[in-house]
C-alpha cells in the first residue's frame, strides 16, 4: 500500500513538471487549449471590421493559422476599442498562449499590458500599425506597412498631376486618429502642404476609416459651406473613406475623376480598383492586408530558435486608371 502511494505521488509530480514545462495551460473550457495540446497557440487581437482591408486581413490570418498547419488561432475582434484589445491580451496571457499577435487600434497606452506579456514570457508580434512603448523589447517583431512612404507616393502623384504653382484646393479625410496609418499618411500630406504654399487645405475631418462616417462628415461640410467650395483633391486615408466621399460629392452634384475632383485613397482593395478603372477614383496607393504568411514566417523563425528581424515591411504598388486591367481585377485576392 505504502509503495502504491509513493508511486502515485511520483507520477503526479512528473505530470505537473511536464505541464509546467509545456508552458500552455489549461483554460480548457474557455479557449479549447488542452494540456496535451500539440498546437502552436496564437492569441490574436484584431482592431475590428471597419474596412474592406481589415476584413481581408482577418481572413489572411484565419487562412494562415489553421489546425492542419499545426496552429490553434484564438481570434478576438475589439470593435475599434483599445480597452477590448487590452482585455483580450490579458486573457491570452492568462491562457498562456504561445504567441500574441496584436493589431493595435492606436499607438499609445500599451506599456503595462505588454510588460505583463513579457513577464509571462510570451512573444508579442505587432502587426499592421505600431505601438509606441518606452521599452522596445516589449515587441518581438513588427510586420506591416510604411505608412509615411505610402503618403509620399500619393503626394508625388498630386505633384505630377497638377502643374507646379497652381492653386490647389484640398479636402483631407483622416483615418482613426492616433493610429500609425493615420499618423504616417497625414504627416506626408502635412510635409507637402508646408512645401507648397499654393496648396490650400480647405477642410480636415475624421472619417475613422469608415464609409459611413466619411459620408456624414463630407455631406455635412458640403451642405454647410457658406459658398459652394471648389475642390481639386480629396485625400482619403483609405478606400472606404473614398467610397463615402465620392457618394457625398456626387450627391451634391460634383463630378469625380477626369475633369472633376481627384479622389485619392489608400489600400487598393478590389472594389477600389474597380472605381479606379471606371475613373471615379484617381489614385489608389496599395496597402497590403495579406499579412498572415509574414507573421507565420516570424513565428517559424522563433520556433527554430532564431531571433527574427525587428521590422518587416511589405512591398506596395500604386494604381491609376492605366494600371488596372481586367486580369488584375480577376486575380486580386482582396
Ligand atoms: O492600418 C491599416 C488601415 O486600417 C487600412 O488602410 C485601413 O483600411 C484600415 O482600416
Amino acid at each position: 500500500m505504502k509503495r502504491f502511494s509513493l508511486c502515485m505521488i511520483i507520477m503526479i509530480c512528473m505530470i505537473s513538471i511536464l505541464l509546467a514545462a509545456c508552458g500552455r495551460v489549461a483554460d480548457t473550457e474557455e479557449s479549447g487549449i488542452s494540456d496535451d495540446d500539440k498546437y502552436i497557440v496564437v492569441g490574436l487581437s484584431q482592431v475590428g471590421a471597419e474596412s474592406d482591408w481589415r476584413v481581408a486581413d482577418s481572413e489572411s490570418m484565419k487562412q494562415t493559422f489553421t489546425e492542419e498547419k499545426g496552429y490553434r488561432l484564438l481570434f478576438d475582434d475589439a470593435r475599434q476599442k483599445q480597452e477590448n484589445q487590452i482585455g483580450a491580451v490579458r486573457k491570452y496571457i492568462q491562457q498562456r498562449v504561445d504567441y500574441i499577435v496584436l493589431m493595435p487600434v492606436g499607438e499609445d497606452g500599451w506599456d503595462s499590458v505588454l510588460q505583463e506579456a513579457k513577464h509571462a514570457g510570451i512573444p508579442v508580434i505587432v502587426v499592421d500599425r505600431m505601438v509606441n512603448v518606452k521599452d522596445s523589447s516589449l515587441v518581438t517583431a513588427h510586420v506591416g506597412a510604411d505608412f509615411y512612404s505610402e503618403g509620399k507616393k500619393a503626394v508625388k502623384w498630386i505633384e505630377g498631376r497638377y502643374p507646379s504653382g497652381r492653386n490647389l484646393h484640398i479636402v483631407h479625410i483622416q483615418g482613426t486618429l492616433g493610429s500609425t496609418a493615420q499618423i504616417g499618411r497625414t504627416a506626408a500630406l502635412d510635409d507637402a502642404l508646408s512645401k507648397h504654399p499654393e496648396w490650400q487645405l480647405l477642410a480636415r475631418m475624421d472619417g475613422d476609416f469608415t464609409q459611413a462616417k466619411t459620408y456624414e462628415a463630407m455631406s455635412d461640410y458640403l451642405e454647410n459651406a457658406p459658398v459652394r467650395p471648389i475642390i481639386d483633391v480629396v485625400y482619403c486615408e483609405n478606400d472606404n473613406e473614398a467610397f463615402g466621399a465620392i457618394e457625398a460629392l456626387e450627391a451634391q452634384g460634383y463630378l469625380c475623376g477626369q475633369g472633376g475632383v481627384s479622389v485619392i485613397s489608400f489600400d487598393a482593395t478590389h472594389d477600389a480598383l474597380v472605381a479606379v478603372k471606371n475613373g471615379k477614383l484617381s489614385l489608389c496607393v496599395e496597402c497590403n492586408p495579406m499579412l498572415g504568411p509574414l507573421v507565420e514566417n516570424v513565428i517559424q523563425e522563433i520556433e527554430a530558435g532564431k531571433v527574427p528581424e525587428k521590422n518587416h515591411y511589405v512591398e506596395e504598388a500604386v494604381f491609376t486608371q492605366y494600371d488596372v486591367t481586367d486580369e488584375l481585377l480577376e486575380s486580386r485576392e482582396y
